[in-house]
């Protein structure tokens, strides 16, 4: 959906990506890179076994090799990124959790539809430094399979401590992974996340205009690695898992000479493959494409194209709109961010005619409007609004009731983008500024530009409890771009 409105301009950026050489070089000065290969280890996979999936996590603060750098960073059993957790639908997760920090944290676990209460997906628990909490819940049985990630969620600290480090990939494997075509492909996974160090190897602290903005930074990181390698055979299908969990960057991903088939949203699976050129993810968003080996044989860039996100600077007192990144990096070329090299060949494997199918969701018995942006507030600077409220954890913003469908239209009155992310239970983008979404997909983060009204329906189903909704740019959501919802019966 967010992809597809990129396709028509889709011959502007390829020509740029072909024309422009692209050196852009991501390292600060002061540093040595050494080659990309000499790395930390790659997260480690945990798996349910039984029925269930029990391990223990640890946060703390690390040293880690991030692209040849001696980096002092935020990670979750030491690895960056954390451990990939792999369940199935019906399983048991049990994750004795230790706060190694100086600060409290806690968990969440992003995209999973299980309950918002007691020790499960709960994101008003607070663990102090020192402590520990066994967080258990269960998958539904009919849960769907996708990627999901999980981070921490206490409301002022979570821009600093995914920026940080802390993030992982939490995959449910189940009926998507069993359709044949997907079976056979080559399975990869590409967390992105950005890092900004300073010349000691330490996370910078972002000045009051970048967390405005949300904080960004030049060293860009697939799975921990920059620039890494990915190899494809000729004939072979690949399947990519790709999830954004940075604080605020966004990507606009392509693969040179190479469509991508997408197969699965947040939410997972699309009810059939739709081929696109490119793949906008803004933070917390994930998708899943597959790409065939149908190449010459070579090298080919996945590029990060130019994406302009909106901004805002204080220049002449006054607010400027998009173009203006105040406290930002603004990227004006296509990076480089992986390279894809044909290695041999095998059996030409074809793409898979049907996925699963997507629901389509009633009417809505109510329809809300949520309109987002920011302003200043008495002795606190800029915040950001949902509809003109700043987060307060005293406050439920928003009652529903269990198994009602809704509508919410979400309306960007500010200046820049806002990737809204709704927690337990995932939507559909209905239409962008009227104009219905060309294939029903289920999402749990959706990108509303400024001037837009996005519309999207959802239902609240299997669980009651107190829950948040909010923007998925780490800093607005700390500064105050998040509203509680309760589920009732
Ligand atoms: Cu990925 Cu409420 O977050
Ligand atoms: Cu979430
Ligand atoms: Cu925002």
């Amino acid at each position: 959906m967010d992809k597809l409105k990129f396709n028509r301009r889709q011959f502007f950026f390829l020509s740029a990506a072909s024309a422009g050489a692209v050196l852009l070089s991501q390292q600060q000065s002061g540093r040595t890179q050494i080659s990309s290969d000499n790395q930390i280890a790659l997260a480690q996979v945990h798996a349910s076994t039984d029925g269930v999936l029990a391990l223990d996590l640890e946060a703390s603060y690390r040293t880690v090799n991030l692209g040849g750098i001696q980096a002092y960073l935020l990670a979750y059993n030491g690895q960056i990124p954390g451990p990939r957790l792999e369940a199935k639908p019906g399983d048991t997760v049990r994750l004795r959790f230790t706060n190694s920090l100086t600060q409290p944290t806690n968990l969440h676990y992003h995209g999973l539809h299980v309950t918002p209460t007691g020790n499960a997906d709960n994101v008003f628990l607070v663990i102090p430094p020192g402590e520990t909490l066994t967080y258990e819940f269960t998958i539904p049985s009919n849960h769907p399979s996708g990627t999901f990630w999980y981070h921490p969620h206490l409301h002022g600290l979570v821009a600093e401590q995914l920026f940080g480090g802390l993030a992982g990939l939490f995959i449910v494997r189940g009926e998507l992974d069993e359709i044949p075509e997907i079976k056979a492909a080559k399975e990869e996974f590409l967390l992105l996340k950005d890092f900004e160090l300073d010349r000691n190897g330490r996370i910078i602290q972002p000045s009051p205009m970048a967390r405005m903005t949300g904080r960004e930074g030049r060293l860009v990181t697939i799975n921990g690695r920059v620039k890494p390698t990915f190899s494809i055979a000729t004939g072979d299908l690949l399947r990519l898992r790709i999830v954004n969990a940075s604080t605020s960057r966004f990507y606009r991903l392509e693969l040179e000479n190479h469509p991508f088939y997408l197969i699965a949203s947040d939410g997972g699976a699309l009810s059939e493959p739709v081929e696109v050129r490119q793949l906008l993810l803004s933070p917390g968003e994930r998708t899943e494409v597959l790409v065939r080996g149908e190449r010459e044989p070579g090298q080919y860039r996945l590029l990060n194209l130019p994406y302009d996100r909106g901004g805002m600077g204080m220049m002449g007192g006054g607010m400027m709109g998009r173009g203006m990144r105040g406290g930002s990096f603004t990227q004006r070329n296509p990076e480089t961010l992986a390279t894809f090299t044909y290695s041999n060949s095998t059996a030409s494997l074809p793409l898979p005619q049907q996925l699963i199918p997507v629901e389509e969701l009633p009417e809505p018995e109510t329809v809300r409007r949520f309109q987002i942006n920011h302003g200043m507030a008495p002795g606190m600077g800029m915040v950001f609004l949902i509809n003109g409220q700043t987060y307060s954890s005293n406050r439920i913003d928003t009652r529903v009731r269990l198994n009602a469908v809704e509508d919410w239209e979400l309306v960007n009155t500010g200046v820049m983008d806002h990737p809204l992310h709704i927690h337990v239970n995932n939507f559909q983008l209905v239409s962008r500024n009227g104009r219905a979404s060309p294939y029903r997909a289920w999402k749990d983060t959706v990108v509303v530009s400024p001037g837009e009204t996005v519309r999207i329906r959802t239902r609240f189903a299997d669980f009651t409890g107190k829950t948040v909704y909010h923007c998925h740019i780490l800093d607005h959501e700390d500064l105050g771009m998040m509203g509680t919802m309760e589920i009732t019966n």
